[in-house]
């Protein structure tokens, strides 16, 4: 937009005072070397993560995929179905996702992140609607306090309608995370077929409600935090798409809402993690949660996370599907377009109220 685009030449201009505002957190971290957070980003003491009471001896489930392709499928599916349903969050091994892929694209967001201000700004944008762009916090037009993240959010399926817009420096950077997300989209599909099984569905039932499909990803840069307890990565949220698969490196940070308490989820190399997001709690008609999760920062280590969003195309029609409904388990969810879902979802700022509670049945103001 024209008015971004004055902003950052102002911002970056080599005239302007040292202590300008910067625009990416990374930057006003490293270049500034500050050593308490800014006040925009303090939450108000009840909203804070209280760090000393998170859980770190429960866990979610360890999925094994191997078997889902032998005569011992239907336990596989059982696991996955049961996690849904329990935790809303499990993890994989035996995933199918090369481990040359994983590390090709961890380094390659690591590489990404390391290059020069003026360079990471050629893709910088506040406009949520934009299909590639570098951004802080969560979205900064909405917001009332910061979060510490900056991320690169890309679309990526149909990959030829969208690899054109992606970065080209560092120089491979389309070719792995390429690779990376095509991989990354033959896990979502498995997945999203054993999760229509454990419904009771066709096992092709919730593939065939996507549309022409979606697939966005994010990469998430949280840089080392002077005072973790004051602020988040991101604050307790849902995801809005289908299925989500997180890839992250070696710092914790992940924290997961079980029974009234936050449980961390620390990284196991080589695996996944995977969670429901809104848009299969609404085909399940309530069956499977789409579970509260949150992204702690530390003061030690920058932390890099990369979010596999799958998800329906806009134009998508999603309702709960109709063998989960009866008499007795009535539609909890009216049927709505994916895209619809997608501008509620972005234009209320990562509120705590839950995006779904708009799309009920009952609900006055969808
Ligand atoms: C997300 C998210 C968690 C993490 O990007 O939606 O939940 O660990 N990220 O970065
Ligand atoms: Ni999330």
């Amino acid at each position: 937009m024209e008015t971004d685009r004055h902003t950052l030449e102002a911002q970056i201009s080599p005239t302007m005072a040292t202590n300008t505002k910067r625009l990416l957190l990374s930057d006003l971290v490293s270049s500034d070397k500050i050593d308490q957070v800014p006040s925009h980003y303090i939450r108000p003491i009840s909203q804070r993560p209280n760090l000393q009471n998170v859980y770190h001896d429960h866990t979610i489930p360890l999925i094994d995929l191997h078997d889902l392709y032998t005569p011992n499928r239907s336990h596989v599916v059982h696991q996955i179905g049961r996690a849904c349903r329990d935790y809303g969050f499990f993890q994989v091994k035996n995933h199918g996702v090369p481990e040359s892929t994983i590390a090709n694209m961890m380094n390659i967001a690591r590489e990404f992140f390391k290059l020069p201000e003026e360079e990471r700004l050629k893709t910088y944008s506040d406009d949520p609607t934009k299909t590639t762009r570098l951004s802080t916090s969560f979205n900064i037009r909405t917001e009332k306090v910061a979060n510490w993240r900056d991320f690169l959010r890309l679309h990526c399926h149909p990959l030829q309608d969208y690899i054109h817009e992606w970065p080209t420096n560092p120089e491979s950077f389309r070719d792995h995370v390429a690779e990376y997300c095509r991989s990354a989209r033959g896990l979502a599909l498995v997945l999203i077929e054993a999760i229509s099984e454990s419904l009771g569905l066709e096992r092709d039932y919730i593939n065939r409600q996507l549309g022409n499909h979606g697939q966005h990803m994010a990469l998430n840069y949280y840089p080392p935090c002077p005072q973790p307890d004051l602020t988040y990565g991101l604050p307790g949220h849902t995801d809005l798409n289908l299925i989500t698969i997180l890839l992250q490196d070696e710092v914790p940070g992940l924290q997961v809402l079980r029974n009234g308490h936050w449980v961390a989820v620390d990284p196991v190399p080589n695996t996944f993690i995977i969670n429901i997001g809104d848009q299969i709690q609404v085909l399940s008609n309530d069956r499977y949660k789409s579970v509260l999760h949150r992204a702690v920062v530390n003061c030690e280590k920058e932390r890099i996370s990369i979010p596999t969003f799958y998800c329906p195309s806009r134009d998508a029609v999603i309702g709960p599907a109709s063998e989960l409904v009866s008499e007795d388990e009535p539609a909890v969810y009216r049927q709505f377009t994916y895209g619809e879902y997608y501008d509620k979802f972005w234009n209320r700022g990562l509120a705590t109220e839950n995006c779904l509670d708009m799309f009920t049945v009952t609900s006055s103001s969808s």
